[in-house]
């Protein structure tokens, strides 16, 4: 039996970042809801295909086979997808993604998205998209959302077994684009679960984020609502910006900014000034996303692509949720 299923990438306009306490039981729930938009380029595409005869999982990803905590995240996930099937059987799983691995364009995200629907499907399981974006989010928080096209909301929830935390697409009159320009090239040094990890352990700031989350949420769907995109790409700013201010607060302190990130940073701010509605967001990693006006997207990435330092600029929409692209036996 195999599966391949694609999910494409979601950029958290307000942003999740840290967790709260599962008991040990690993269900990865988060500290605060997030609200992503789910683009319509960069993504996973994943093959999995069950063995008989195999000792145990494989993974080869971009071409190349991997081993050690990669294969290891990826076989615990699928542990998850066996114990929903009563299944004893491993799995090879080749998936491609194009994101750069681990460069901060949210790759865990598409990643862990296109894995649980391409592994269920292998194992024989037809989940609807609210258990899909809840198994999901047990392998990266982020890949919850991208079960869902468009703008998106996951839900924190309250529940300790994590069944009121899970994703839902929000409607919304509102066309948007996301110039994501890339600010630095090569894997990220400190990764998103391990970065709001130690900034919740050490950051006299993480109460702060936690506190103020609700209302940035509440916020952002306002602004969807009403289709504002100023409201949006203020909130989205303010999100991002106190984020990252858990890692300038933590013990050591970490930074996921290069000067390229702050140079970005400025010009987004001189697009403002001039009158052009432009707002930034980042996540754990050195690149800059400019939430803005489709009509306003080619003067955007322009303006961006000049900052001496910028590697390349992407213009991306608003994209599909993960579908299967094929099974079979
Ligand atoms: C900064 O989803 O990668 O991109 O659940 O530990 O796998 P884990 O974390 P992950 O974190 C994403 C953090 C972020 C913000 C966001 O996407 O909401």
């Amino acid at each position: 039996m195999f599966a391949t299923a694609y999910a494409h990438t979601n950029i958290a306009l307000v942003k999740y970042w840290g967790k709260r306490d599962d008991g040990g039981r690993s269900l990865n729930l988060p500290a605060v809801g997030s609200l992503s938009l789910t683009l319509d380029r960069f993504g996973t595409e994943t093959t999995v295909e069950l063995s008989q005869d195999a000792q145990g999982d494989s993974l080869v990803l971009d071409g190349t086979p991997r081993a050690g905590a990669e294969l290891a995240r990826v076989s615990a996930f699928l542990d998850r997808v066996r114990g929903l099937a009563k299944e004893r059987r491993y799995a090879s799983v080749t998936s491609r993604n194009d994101v750069p691995t681990a460069a901060g364009l949210a790759s865990s995200a598409s990643a862990f998205c296109a894995l649980a629907l391409a592994a269920t499907r292998a194992f024989g399981l037809t989940l609807d998209d609210r258990e899909l974006s809840k198994l999901a989010r047990q392998g990266s928080g982020s890949a919850a959302r991208s079960t869902y096209g468009g703008f998106v909301l996951l839900h924190r929830g309250e529940r300790d077994d994590g069944a009121d935390c899970f994703a839902e697409p929000l409607q919304t009159a509102l066309d948007a684009r996301l110039v994501v320009v890339r600010c630095g090239s090569g894997p990220k040094e400190v990764g998103s679960t391990s970065g709001m990890g130690h900034a919740q352990r050490t950051s006299p700031y993480f109460p702060a984020w936690v506190e103020t989350h609700a209302r940035d949420l509440d916020d952002a769907r306002a602004a969807l609502a009403a289709a504002d995109l100023e409201k949006l790409g203020e909130v989205m700013e303010h999100s991002t910006l106190k984020m990252h201010a858990t890692t300038f607060s933590a013990r050591p302190a970490f930074f996921y900014w290069t000067p390229t990130t702050l140079e970005a940073l400025a010009r987004v701010r001189a697009l403002r000034a001039g009158g052009t509605g432009a707002w930034a967001t980042m996540d754990a990693g050195p690149h800059v996303k400019v939430l803005c006006a489709p009509a306003d997207a080619a003067r955007v990435a322009a303006a961006l692509g000049e900052v001496p330092g910028v590697f390349g600029v992407d213009v991306a929409g608003p994209g599909p949720g993960a579908r299967v692209l094929g099974s079979g036996a």
